[in-house]
């Protein structure tokens, strides 16, 4: 039988990438075309040498597939997406433009009126874990965002039981590769080696996709303060997140970190990729490979859940979490492609 066609918009950018790196060594599909704007006509192994062994030529429009990756910046996504899902085709969107459900959440935190409100309806926030029965059927599906993917699971567990008060806090840590292939003054070597940094404090854009997504676990009116930081490496988010426990909801002591812990296993006793572990995780422990390692654990002393969280977020934060999603469009076994071990040191 012949594998499934499929193609990626922007192998430029790093998720788009990191798409091809990941979609070689997947035995169900072929990449059968690739698109980039600057690099149009060029071999993909010259571009990229570290893909010596795809044979692919760069192009400026992409070629007949049967499921298509848009890696493109958001805004501009949308543009490209709109067409092929109006053609019938399957599209896994890694830009935010179909995260939101609102549409009205568009201008206020990316500054652009939604183009096709229609399709936020039928759009399938692409989170396996939280949606998975809706992802078999679905034609296009929203691929989270880096930093939500390691907020809402690390939150999710505790809000879907009820055992915390919405006061949430969520405090990510980035490695650079999370601000994309442009040259930035603030992602240059000499700004960001030796240094962390806070920003967004205002709110970032990730916030109201947090938001939207712990409120259909149950969360009523969550009040979430979301603080991303910068730091010098190159791939990884590392998340934790605080809320204050419900009294009377988990044992006090030992006994009921041993529940909350308790909660998380049953939570994701069947997710391939997400595992609960039993120290603190590092994000060295997520290096290329799709996995999300969860941590909760309790201040005793304040009564608050702590829970942390750690992946690549070019894998499970955009790349691997795509070919995840496309595998349960296709449906193919949900692990095909992704069983990578994370590289270590
Ligand atoms: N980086 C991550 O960790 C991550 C995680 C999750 C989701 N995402 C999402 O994935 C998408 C791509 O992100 P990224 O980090 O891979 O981006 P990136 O590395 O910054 O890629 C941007 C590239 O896109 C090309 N580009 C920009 N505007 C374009 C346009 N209008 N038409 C065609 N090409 C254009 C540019 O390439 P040329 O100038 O060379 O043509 C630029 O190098 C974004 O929507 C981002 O939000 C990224």
């Amino acid at each position: 039988m012949s594998r499934t066609r499929v193609g990626i918009i922007n192998v430029t950018g790093y998720a788009g990438v990191e798409l091809a790196r990941l979609l070689h060594q997947h035995p169900e599909v072929e990449l059968a075309s690739v698109t980039g704007r600057s690099a149009a006509g060029q071999e993909l192994m010259q571009v990229f040498p570290h893909l010596s062994n795809l044979g692919l030529t760069i192009e400026a429009k992409l070629g007949k597939v049967d499921l298509v990756f848009s890696a493109m910046p958001h805004k501009d996504s949308a543009q490209e997406v709109i067409p092929l899902v109006e053609a019938g085709l399957k599209v896994v969107d890694i830009s935010a433009d179909f995260r939101l459900k609102d549409a009205e959440e568009y201008p206020r935190w990316y500054g652009f009126a939604h183009p096709a409100p229609q399709l936020l309806s039928q759009a399938v926030y692409g989170l396996p874990e939280l949606h998975r029965a809706q992802l078999a059927s679905a034609q296009l599906v929203a691929n989270p965002g880096c930093y939500p993917t390691g907020a809402i699971l690390a939150l999710a567990p505790a809000v879907k039981a009820a055992i915390i008060a919405p006061e949430i806090i969520v405090d990510s840590k980035s490695g650079v590769s999370g601000a994309g292939r442009s040259l930035s003054l603030q992602t240059h070597f000499s700004e960001v080696n030796e240094d962390v940094s806070a920003y967004a404090l205002g709110g970032h854009r990730h916030l109201p996709e947090i938001a939207q997504e712990l409120k259909l676990l149950g969360a009523k009116s969550p009040s979430i303060t979301f603080v991303p930081h910068l730091i010098p490496m190159t791939r990884g988010i590392l998340t934790t997140a605080y809320a204050p426990l419900l009294p009377g909801k988990l044992a006090s002591g030992k006994k009921g970190e041993e529940e909350l812990r308790q909660l998380y296993l049953d939570f994701y006793q069947d997710e391939p990729f997400v595992r609960v572990t039993e120290a603190p995780p590092h994000t060295k422990h997520t290096w290329g490979n799709n996995m999300c390692l969860v941590y909760p654990t309790i201040d005793q002393r304040t009564e608050r859940l702590v829970v942390i969280s750690c992946i690549d977020n070019l894998v499970k934060g955009a790349a691997g979490q795509a070919i995840q999603n496309m595998n349960l469009m296709l449906g193919l076994a949900e692990t095909t492609g992704l069983e990578t071990l994370a590289v270590y040191p």
